[in-house]
């Protein structure tokens, strides 16, 4: 078995996360996450909604995850939001063509690649149907549209279509969102929720999923003003894997702190910079391998629809690296295409501290006397000169003026245009902000920590399997047992998990079967503590110990990954617990 194979094992066993609806043959790409899985979400949700949503002085918003056909025609999902797929002619299996390529070449990103590029490859190599082994080289490859659609409400009339990234909710209610904000910039907006993409081939459990939790972040900047506080991440060192170290033969990873990385045009965007410098933090904290994790900048003809510039987190499994978040810089994109498509106003009000006096180069479109001599389109002329003033007033300097109206040049004589320059005063002036986004994959994030903690041991010759996962992020934090359940030890251990419990820690408790099996359950969930209850802990001697040797109210605690043991009184264990938990 491999790394991802032997975790998946684990995570079915121990109540992870197990494929969804299995009752019924289940379906390809849905899981359900069981209560550890679901407990260590919810603990990497807070993580995340404590540095990028509390800390940051962000905001977090819930919108819906089904969306009318509008909204997803103007973020531009509905036309392109597409990978390539290839069936076989054979046994009908579809399957994504990119990545047959990237499986049986060297060729690592084919999803950048046109699609007639892809088939010839696919053509050369003779790469087989990975279902039945038929030859793949006469199929044509297509592009299939990864949105869910739906209808809203009865009948077909209403199309809407599952969300295929969280970000979309932000952007259209962007009105709402910078008048809350009370129209000043930078502000930024999170969400945490459902995304769905309806993928040719999931695979590697948690990493391609029909059904997945995203985090995002778009924080809305002024780019002619907001800078990010570089200085409080410029020391943190980041593994870059630029785009010219992949083209280069002998690239690889270069470390430059997030100062050097700007300084020497490596990662071109500020913003960028900066989100990258506090996600590496971020992902140390809870538990990503630092020794196996890279950002990587996108090739050019990677780049998504929207962005200008974007750097993947990845961490390695099983020798691949797993995108785990994108970092993009979006630009104005997402804010002009729905203000476009629907007629709002997508700006802020920039307000000047004080008004200022603008000339404003106009031409007066009432000179339709200009028709006869265009050939009568009086009024397309009139619209050119109108923009020509607004982009180029220097034309109207000499004597004639030219625009182009459907193909032909209008040269009109500038005294026939009406052009002159008012002078007129200005209280602000309206900006679409620029958006930076850090895009999280929850799914994928916990199937980094869980394979970035997942340890093989010896303990008293016998081997054992545990996560070390940071104690913070650990779903269960506290394992609570009585040495026997009987002679009263199994009441006051379930009197001490309930006072935890209340005291704010995840406790199991457990008294089925010997001690040592005990720990190895704890140990394979990532609980980082054990409590045992014995005769001690009661105040009654065992065998021959010495009475005078005695601590009652005390029990035995035991660390999961060094397994030491020390003996620790009951009075202030849930507080020792909770110095021990938050680090
Ligand atoms: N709003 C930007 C956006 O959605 P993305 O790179 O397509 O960007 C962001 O997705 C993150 O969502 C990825 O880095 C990944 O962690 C996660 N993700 C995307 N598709 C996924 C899938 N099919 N299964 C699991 N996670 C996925």
């Amino acid at each position: 078995m491999n790394e991802g194979e032997r975790l998946t094992e684990l995570a079915k066993r121990r109540g992870f996360y197990f494929p969804a609806a299995g009752a019924y043959g289940g379906a390809a790409g849905f899981w359900t996450y069981g209560p550890q899985g679901a407990a260590l979400k919810d603990n990497i949700e807070d993580a995340w909604r404590d540095r990028f949503v509390v800390q940051a002085g962000h905001q977090e918003i819930s919108a819906p995850d089904v969306m009318p056909e509008p909204v997803f025609e103007a973020s531009g999902h509905l036309d392109g939001f597409d990978d390539m797929i290839i069936e076989c002619a054979e046994c009908g299996a579809t399957h994504r063509a990119d990545h047959l390529v990237e499986d049986n070449t060297d060729i690592e990103e084919a999803e950048s690649l046109p699609n007639e590029e892809v088939m010839d490859i696919i053509a050369e190599h003779d790469i087989e149907c990975p279902s039945c082994s038929a030859s793949l080289a006469d199929e044509p490859v297509d592009n299939f549209n990864l949105m869910f659609e739906t209808n809203i409400g009865p009948g077909t009339s209403s199309p809407g279509y599952l969300r295929p990234e969280t970000a979309q909710g932000i952007f259209v209610e962007f009105p709402q969102l910078a008048e809350y904000a009370r129209n000043q910039l930078p502000f930024g907006v999170a969400q945490i929720g459902k995304a769905y993409r309806n993928e040719i081939s999931p695979r590697k459990s948690l990493v391609r999923v029909r059904e997945f939790t995203q985090a995002e972040l778009e924080h809305f900047v002024d780019p002619e003003e907001d800078e990010p506080p570089l200085e409080r991440v410029a020391d943190v060192t980041l593994p870059l894997y630029s785009g010219e170290s992949q083209q280069a033969d002998d690239g690889g990873v270069e470390h430059l702190t997030v100062g050097e990385a700007v300084e020497t045009g490596v990662v071109t965007s500020d913003w960028v910079a900066y989100y990258l410098g506090i996600a590496r933090d971020w992902y140390e904290r809870i538990g990503v391998d630092m020794d196996r994790f890279r950002f990587r900048q996108h090739l050019p003809g990677e780049l998504a629809h929207y962005a200008s510039d974007c750097w993947d987190a990845e961490a390695e499994i099983d020798g691949d690296w797993i995108e785990i978040t994108g970092f993009a810089y979006r630009g104005d994109y997402d804010l002009k295409k729905h203000a476009e498509h629907s007629g709002q106003d997508y700006t802020v009000f920039k307000q000047y501290d004080e008004p200022v006096t603008v000339e404003r180069p106009t031409v007066d479109p009432e000179m339709s006397y200009l028709g006869p001599e265009f050939g009568g389109d009086a009024q397309a002329v009139a619209e050119a000169l109108e923009r020509l003033a607004e982009t180029d007033p220097d034309a109207f300097e000499s004597d004639e003026v030219s625009v182009e109206v459907d193909g032909e040049t209008a040269t009109v004589p500038v005294e026939k245009t009406g052009f002159s320059v008012e002078e007129i005063t200005e209280n602000g002036e309206h900006v679409t902000p620029h958006v930076v986004e850090p895009s999280f994959g929850v799914g994928r994030l916990i199937y980094t920590v869980l394979a970035h903690a997942y340890r093989e041991d010896e303990v008293d010759g016998e081997a054992r399997t545990y996560l070390a996962l940071p104690p913070e992020q650990a779903p269960t934090t506290v394992g609570v047992f009585p040495l026997m359940d009987r002679d009263g030890l199994g009441e006051y251990a379930r009197e001490l998990a309930a006072a935890l419990r209340q005291a704010g820690h995840a406790v199991t408790y457990d008294d089925s079967g010997a001690i040592g099996r005990r720990y190895r359950r704890q140990d394979e969930i990532g609980t980082p503590y054990c409590v045992t209850v014995d005769y001690e802990s009661l105040g009654e001697p065992e065998g021959d110990a010495d009475p005078a040797d005695l601590q009652a109210d005390t029990v035995t605690l035991r660390e999961r990954d060094s397994t030491a043991q020390k003996r620790v009184p009951i009075d202030g264990l849930a507080e020792t617990l909770g110095r021990l938990v938050d680090g």
